[in-house]
């Protein structure tokens, strides 16, 4: 069995490979590199009751990663490049062989992953850092789950400039609902809901048209979106709307908030030395 450890910017993930495939996972947060991984490692452990003498290997990815200097407790403990990890882990999860891929983290990684080999295309700053970082201080909560609750209440129209307030026909194929201007409106009568939708909107439609060019430049019509993003119900509607203006579909592979961790595990035999 081999470990694969994701100790992300903002949450660590570990999963168990057993003859290729995923068997357990679990999440954590911590606030050092060094205590998410252990804790993560012990955590999979004791809630799985694993025999540490079935453990091959540890694979450790993620920005974190850097930080761990030794094996994790004597375990053959090697480090794999994150960008390799997610193309690895994506190809994976999502059984296909030529995709772009949409990591939304803490912020989001745009990779492609295909025959010939897995390619950093580029990415944003934007992802979900970004909710929870404008959401603090417009909306004074750090709730991930009280920030979407209010998100569905909201209407977008009271803080976005549409296409509609300001043209009397459709441009292109854009519809009149579509954004102009995101936050370019904002009435004085917004809400709070209305705020942590127009937040989430932001994010989402970004992170869509990073995509679609993305795709569309290595003639891909499919984009995997993975990381903690992928969950997010609000943001997989916004990004269904990008799909019907710009024919690139977005799909959500099982478990793909573990894509960074499986592909580590996965990757055990190339990855390299630690410390
Ligand atoms: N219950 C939750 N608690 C905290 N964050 C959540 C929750 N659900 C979703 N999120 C979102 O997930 C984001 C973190 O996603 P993820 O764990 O994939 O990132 P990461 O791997 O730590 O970061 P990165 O890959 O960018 O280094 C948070 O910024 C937040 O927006
Ligand atoms: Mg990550």
């Amino acid at each position: 069995m081999i470990i694969g450890i994701d100790i992300g910017s903002t949450t660590t993930k570990a999963v168990s490979i057993e003859d290729g495939r995923l068997i357990r996972k679990i999440k954590t947060k911590a606030s050092d590199a060094v205590t998410s991984a252990t804790g993560a490692f012990g955590k999979m452990i004791v809630e799985n009751e694993i025999k540490m003498g079935d453990i091959q290997g540890i694979t450790i990815t993620g920005a974190g990663a850097s930080k761990i200097k030794n094996d994790i407790f004597g375990i053959p403990t090697v480090k794999i490049d994150e960008i390799r990890a997610i193309g690895t882990g994506g190809t994976f999860l999502s059984g296909r062989d030529h995709i772009i891929i949409a990591n939304i983290g803490t912020g989001t990684a745009v990779i492609e992953a295909g025959p010939a080999g897995i390619f950093h295309l580029g990415g944003s700053g934007v992802g979900g850092g970004t909710i929870l970082g404008l959401a603090k201080k417009l909306l004074h909560t750090s709730d991930f789950n009280g920030i979407m609750e209010l998100a569905e209440t909201g209407n977008l129209n009271q803080v976005d400039l549409l296409l509609e307030d300001i043209m009397l026909t459709d441009i292109s194929f854009l519809n009149r609902e579509s954004t102009a201007s995101n936050f370019g409106k904002m009435l004085d009568t917004a809400g709070s809901g209305d705020i942590a939708l127009g937040i989430v909107n932001l994010v989402y439609q970004v992170i869509g048209m990073l995509s679609v060019f993305a795709a569309k430049s290595r003639n891909v019509n499919r984009v995997v979106v993975t990381g903690n993003g992928s969950k997010n119900l609000i943001g997989r509607k916004i990004l269904l709307n990008i799909t019907g203006m710009y024919g690139i579909s977005f799909e959500y592979p099982q478990d793909a908030e573990y894509t960074t961790a499986v592909g580590a595990g996965l990757s055990w035999e190339a990855g390299g030395k630690i410390g």
